[in-house]
């Protein structure tokens, strides 16, 4: 039976026997918290936690726990939770506590009333189902087109159904005026507030891919992967299924690219020093093996193209 993307995305990813209920992150598709990367990204968290003197990483859709446990040997001062949908790892360090989490743009009951908390969603957003809508009828007159919902089934086959709710609509005005495939921004804006309001005193962030206003993925970015592939986008539990995120209309005081924050935080380090290959060679290698890791996630072509969206609350 044909739906709505976002009703048959979020069944897919999140139902009792969807794609995260029975699989991990990384068996599918690599990100930052990766074996080799993790580090870099944990020290970015630690700078920005010492920079912003918060003393509580929230780790929001924490897969494996990867970057909680990088976290925690760099900063083993600081109280560390997970909240994910995923049951919590085999080998977590005791200290760590996990949250489960229903999924989407779900979160738990009990996490509310965070103080001194960096409260990081990595890659959280853009798992969370969205609305994919259409404009009928086709150009050239898009601004005033109709927008009407993306219908989709098990097999994937996709098909027109009535028009968006009149919130739904309003947004694609405002944050999605051209184009004619448009990936509707509101669940995950509702998701992110949600979050906001769970945080007493510290700082929010959001790290995705993501779009801005002035250059929309002019045919939406909804992308599948499995076992390490691209593949359709079928809303049957075989795949995850993501989508770009629209971070301009989440509530934020500051959007800054990856590349742009690790500058800032002073966190790309100069070519290692060739004496030391002679002196040290073990922490020469160290350093090199740092420096890529380094520039595989601030290269503007990759990571370092993702957007951090920050919003103190206090
Ligand atoms: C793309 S993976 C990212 C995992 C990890 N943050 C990383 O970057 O490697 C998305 C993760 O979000 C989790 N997730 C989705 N919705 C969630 C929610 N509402 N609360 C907590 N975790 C959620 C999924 O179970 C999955 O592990």
């Amino acid at each position: 039976m044909a739906r709505p993307w976002i009703e048959a995305w979020h069944d897919a990813l999140y139902g009792t026997d969807g794609f995260y209920a029975r699989e991990a992150p990384h068996a599918h598709f690599s990100t930052s918290t990766s074996p080799g990367l993790v580090d870099v990204l944990a020290a970015a968290v630690v700078a920005l936690m010492r920079r912003e003197g918060l003393d509580h990483f929230v780790d929001v859709a924490a897969g494996g726990g990867e970057l909680a446990c990088a976290v925690s040997a760099l900063a083993p001062d600081r109280d560390i939770t997970c909240v994910e949908v995923r049951p919590r790892p085999e080998g977590l360090p005791e200290w760590i506590r996990w949250v489960r989490s229903p999924g989407g743009a779900g979160l738990p009951d009990g996490l509310r009333g965070l103080t001194s908390s960096l409260v990081l969603a990595h890659e959280w957003l853009d798992n969370v189902p969205c609305t994919i809508a259409t404009r009928r009828p086709a150009p050239p007159q898009l601004r005033d087109c109709e927008v009407v919902a993306v219908l989709v089934d098990r097999s994937g086959a996709e098909s027109v159904g009535d028009p968006v709710a009149p919130e739904d609509a309003a947004w694609a005005r405002q944050w999605w005026p051209d184009g004619e495939r448009i990936e509707i921004g509101r669940a995950r804006d509702d998701a992110w507030t949600d979050l906001l309001s769970r945080i007493e005193d510290g700082l929010a962030v959001a790290v995705d891919y993501g779009h801005l206003r002035e250059a929309r993925p002019q045919d939406g970015s909804l992308t599948a992967y499995s076992r390490g592939a691209v593949v359709d986008p079928v809303p049957d539990g075989s795949c995850d299924l993501t989508a770009h995120v629209a971070v301009d209309s989440l509530t934020h005081d500051r959007l800054i690219t990856q590349r742009e924050l690790f500058t800032e935080l002073g966190l790309i380090p100069d070519a290692p020093d060739h004496g030391l290959a002679r002196t040290d060679p073990a922490a020469y290698l160290h350093a090199l093996a740092h420096r890529s890791a380094v520039t595989a996630l601030t290269n503007s072509a990759g990571p370092g193209g993702f957007w951090w969206v920050l919003r103190r609350v206090s």
